[in-house]
């Protein structure tokens, strides 16, 4: 088992990338030597005639490594499509071994790897090859990011069924409160739920960050605050 998380989650805009960046900042503040990774990305802008992943780019920064972004984010298109549907729109297909080799030298080069997925666990990256599979192949642990409103005990779940069927390890759920509001007694139920009915643990609640920009980023308050709400529960 390789060391480091593969961060997933639910769906998509539910706090992958915060929560990832949030942990590479901790794991910096606990002085490992940590590097990212943003295997496929899709919904790309162009920056200096580049085409570049704004994950990739606070991974980066959250992370504070000086890996190249070729090797942190392999593969990137500009529509914000599903990863084979952007694909096939550009008349290509998402070239996994060249996914296989930027993780091999992150690998190389670092302690520790937070690998961000891309949407959920059964977004397809090739013909019959799903980021689950990707996970498989990197041999690490994942964590599921998920929101703490009504309907994610049911997202939850389907996720960590899909994860058990392939017998991926599961480090933990991670609850982001990725919108502001959300009813208290909603979040505290949902959590004691979701760690009665998966025996997984919740390793920590992440609130809503009022004036969150990930374009500017402060690692040490983010580490400040992951090392507060997850910290005594995760192995770095
Ligand atoms: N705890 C939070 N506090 C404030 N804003 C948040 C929080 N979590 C997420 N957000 C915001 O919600 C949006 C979605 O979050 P994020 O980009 O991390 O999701 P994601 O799961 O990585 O999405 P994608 O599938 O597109 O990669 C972003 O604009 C982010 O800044
Ligand atoms: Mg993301």
């Amino acid at each position: 088992m390789g060391k480091g998380y593969f961060i997933t989650g639910t769906d998509t805009g539910v706090g992958k990338t915060l929560v990832a960046g949030g942990l590479a900042a901790l794991c910096g503040k606990r002085g490992l030597d940590v590097g990212v990774m943003k295997p496929v990305a899709t919904g790309c802008g162009y920056v200096d005639g580049t085409l570049v992943s704004e994950d990739a780019v606070f991974l980066k920064n959250a992370a504070g490594t000086a890996d190249e972004y070729e090797i942190i984010n392999p593969i990137r298109f500009e529509q914000p499509l599903a990863p084979t549907a952007a694909a096939r729109l550009n008349n290509t297909t998402i070239d996994l071994a060249k996914v296989h080799a930027a993780y091999a030298t992150l690998h190389k080069r670092h302690n520790f790897l937070i690998v961000e997925g891309v949407g959920g666990l059964l977004v397809p990256l090739g013909d019959r090859y799903f980021v689950a599979d990707l996970i498989g192949d990197m041999g690490l642990p994942l964590i599921v990011v998920c929101r703490p409103t009504l309907g994610t005990i049911n997202h939850t779940l389907l996720t960590i069924a899909s994860a058990c069927e392939r017998k991926l390890k599961i480090a933990g759920i991670i609850i982001n409160e990725s919108s502001v509001g959300c009813n208290e007694t909603v979040k505290r139920t949902n959590r004691e739920e979701l760690a009665r009915f998966t025996g997984i643990p919740v390793l920590g609640d992440v609130p809503f960050l009022k004036g969150f920009d990930m374009q500017n980023v402060d690692r040490g308050l983010l580490a400040n605050i992951f090392s507060d709400k997850i910290g005594k529960n995760i192995i770095m």
